[in-house]
Order: structure tokens, then sequence, then C-alpha cells
């Protein structure tokens, strides 16, 4: 491992006269997204009161702090927050990376059938 770090910082010095290959080999922007918090209507006790909390589809645009040169070869979502309400409901929820270029992305969440979705979090993490 030492010896590929080693290699690495050469072939990042060499590049500084070829273009750009460091930024290639080894950049990686990372953050953190949210759903959105949806609260229950407290006018209804009933099911009412959570009828703007499912089927939720909620698109989230990120930013790169700075542009990559490339559009990112890779762009990965970890889920880090849940915040659904689960008695007698199955838990539903599906997020996706799309619209990717060198300065961003969209994160897409979406529920579905009677899943009462009140927020939800992913770390993405970007590398070219
Ligand atoms: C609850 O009812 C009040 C009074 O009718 C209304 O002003 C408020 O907007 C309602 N809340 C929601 C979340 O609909
Ligand atoms: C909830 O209760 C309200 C009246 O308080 C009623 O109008 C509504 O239809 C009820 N919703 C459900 C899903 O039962």
């Amino acid at each position: 491992m030492h010896y590929c770090f080693l290699n690495l910082q050469l072939v990042c010095f060499l590049s500084l006269f070829y273009g750009g290959l460091c930024e290639l080999q080894t950049s990686c922007q990372s953050g953190k997204v949210y759903m959105g918090w949806c609260q229950y209507n407290p006018n209804y006790t009933n099911a009412s009161a959570y009828a703007h909390c499912i089927k939720r589809y909620v698109v989230q645009a990120v930013l790169f702090k700075r542009p990559f040169s490339l559009t990112p070869s890779v762009v990965h979502l970890g889920l880090s927050q849940l915040d659904i309400r689960s008695n007698d409901h199955d838990v539903r929820l599906e997020v996706s990376a799309q619209s990717i270029t060198p300065y961003g992305f969209n994160v897409h969440f979406s529920s579905w059938a009677d899943s009462i979705t009140h927020n939800a979090g992913v770390n993405w993490l970007a590398c070219l």
C-alpha cells in the first residue's frame, strides 16, 4: 500500500505537466442530504393526519463544492437516517442518484403505498 501511495504521489506530480491526471485518479467529494421533514396534521386524529406523508416523491439537488473536471464515474448513496412511522405499515423507501454532471446531481427519494415517511437522509460520495 505504501508503495502504491508513493507511486500515486509521483503520478500526481508528473501529471501537473499533462493536464489534471492527478484529479482523475484521486478526486472525491462527499456530503449529506435529507428528504425533508413531513409533519403530521394535528387537526386530525385518524389516518388523514398522515395523508400528505404517504406516496412522497422528493428531489433534492446536490451541488459539488468544486466542480469536477469530468462527470464523476462513481456516485454512491448510503442511508444515514430513516424516520418512518412503522406500526402496521411496511417501510418503503427508494433512493437514487440521477442526472449526474460535473457540477452536481439529484437525489431522488420516493415512498409508496401506505408508508408514512417523516424524513430520510443519505450520505453521498462522488469520485472521478
Ligand atoms: C389546522 O386547522 C387550522 C384551523 O382551521 C388551520 O389554520 C391550519 O392550517 C390547519 N393545519 C394544517 C396543517 O392543515
Ligand atoms: C378523519 O376524520 C375526519 C373528521 O375529523 C374525516 O373528515 C375524514 O374523512 C377522516 N379520514 C379518514 C381517513 O378516516
